[in-house]
């Protein structure tokens, strides 16, 4: 019947939301943290959190008792809509329906992560996107992107990351408040938003997926010293393509590589790529990019998506949100819809 399979889904996307609440729980591993997970307050919302989901509900005259009223009425709503949905609804209708919540969701996490990505925070935040996601591999059945970044902050090549998840917790504790978000959800939509912050492209994030319970394998992340044969089957074995690994090496234009403004997304880093500047002996020249980004421009396929993405910003951006969303859906186990 029509209904079924969107209420069905629908009630299981609200049951998963317990899920992953209770999923992300830390384990008593060696990785022990000095923030709590899964984010959780204790307090009440604030005031702008609870504002901004009221306004998906009737407005009111004013008065704090009755503001309660329809918070505590919409929270009702919300909780039964699935119930009330009538059998006669089209698959179609049932499914915008389910959507247009999830886009309130979405909404809300963008929101709260304005409030605590700046300029200054956002590489770390793009580069925590990499490190939780770059774990899978395709022969695998663990890593990718499932939020097991937060039990791995230890390793060697995660250091300076523990920052950038603070900056993450503080919003994920005022959207837990109000419903419960997987973390590897919030650091996808926070990579993209540290994107879109610099200047970048903006790029949909699809929603639901679930957080692992442990930490992924170790070494899978690429490392710095590899060649660009070595990218190119590190990335190959995460289902990246060599387009793929050059569009997602551009994030380095942000942060302190040399490439450009720290701060601003934009197709500066191929552009310097091409001037190889750590071959000139004059002033820092020397200490700009990676081995891993000098390494690319000795690879005539790679230096080929170089040139074009160094002559086409736009062609760098619409390629970069292709290859985000793969390596943010990469190894995802998603809450059923
Ligand atoms: C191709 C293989 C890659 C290697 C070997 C690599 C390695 C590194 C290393 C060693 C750093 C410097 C960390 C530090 O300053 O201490 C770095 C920074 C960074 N990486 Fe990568 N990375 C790679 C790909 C990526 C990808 C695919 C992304 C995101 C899509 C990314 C995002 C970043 C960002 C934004 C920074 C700057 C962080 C900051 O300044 O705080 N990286 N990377």
């Amino acid at each position: 019947m029509a209904i079924s399979s969107a209420t069905t889904a629908f009630c299981s996307s609200l049951l998963c939301s317990t899920a992953i609440s209770s999923s992300s729980s830390p384990t008593t591993s060696s990785f022990q943290f000095k923030f709590k997970f899964p984010a959780k307050s204790l307090r009440s919302p604030s005031p702008a959190v609870t504002q901004a989901y009221r306004s998906s509900i009737p407005s009111t005259n004013g008065g704090s008792a009755q503001n309660q009223f329809w918070f505590r009425r919409g929270l009702l709503f919300t909780a039964t809509l699935p119930f009330l949905l009538s059998p006669y609804e089209s698959f179609e209708e049932s499914l915008s329906k389910a959507a247009e919540l999830g886009r309130g969701e979405y909404q809300l996490m963008k929101d709260e992560l304005k409030k605590v990505v700046s300029k200054g925070k956002a590489a770390g935040v793009l580069r925590l996107v990499f490190h939780d996601a770059g774990t899978f591999e395709m022969n695998g059945d663990s890593g990718g992107m499932n939020g097991s970044i937060i039990y791995e902050l230890d390793r060697p090549e995660n250091a300076g990351l523990k920052k950038s998840l603070k900056v993450l917790d503080k919003a994920k504790s005022e959207v837990d408040a109000i419903r419960a978000v997987s973390w590897a959800d919030l650091i996808a939509v926070a990579g993209a938003e540290a994107v879109s912050l610099c200047g970048g492209p903006s790029i949909p994030i699809s929603l639901g997926r679930l957080d692992s319970t442990e930490p992924d394998p170790e070494g899978k992340l690429p490392q710095e010293s590899l060649d660009a044969s070595g990218l190119k089957q590190c990335f190959q074995r995460k289902g990246l393509s060599t387009q793929d690994l050059v569009a997602l090496s551009g994030a380095h234009t942000l942060g302190s590589k040399g490439f450009g403004d720290p701060t601003v997304f934009d197709n500066s880093y191929f552009k310097i790529l091409l001037e190889k500047p750590w071959t000139s002996s004059a002033g820092m020249s020397s200490m700009v990019g990676l081995p891993s980004d000098r390494a690319l421009v000795e690879d005539n396929e790679c230096l080929r998506w170089i040139t074009k993405y160094a002559n086409d910003q736009n062609l760098f951006f619409e390629d970069f949100k292709k290859a985000y969303i793969k390596l943010v859906n990469s190894g995802a186990r998603w809450r059923s819809l």
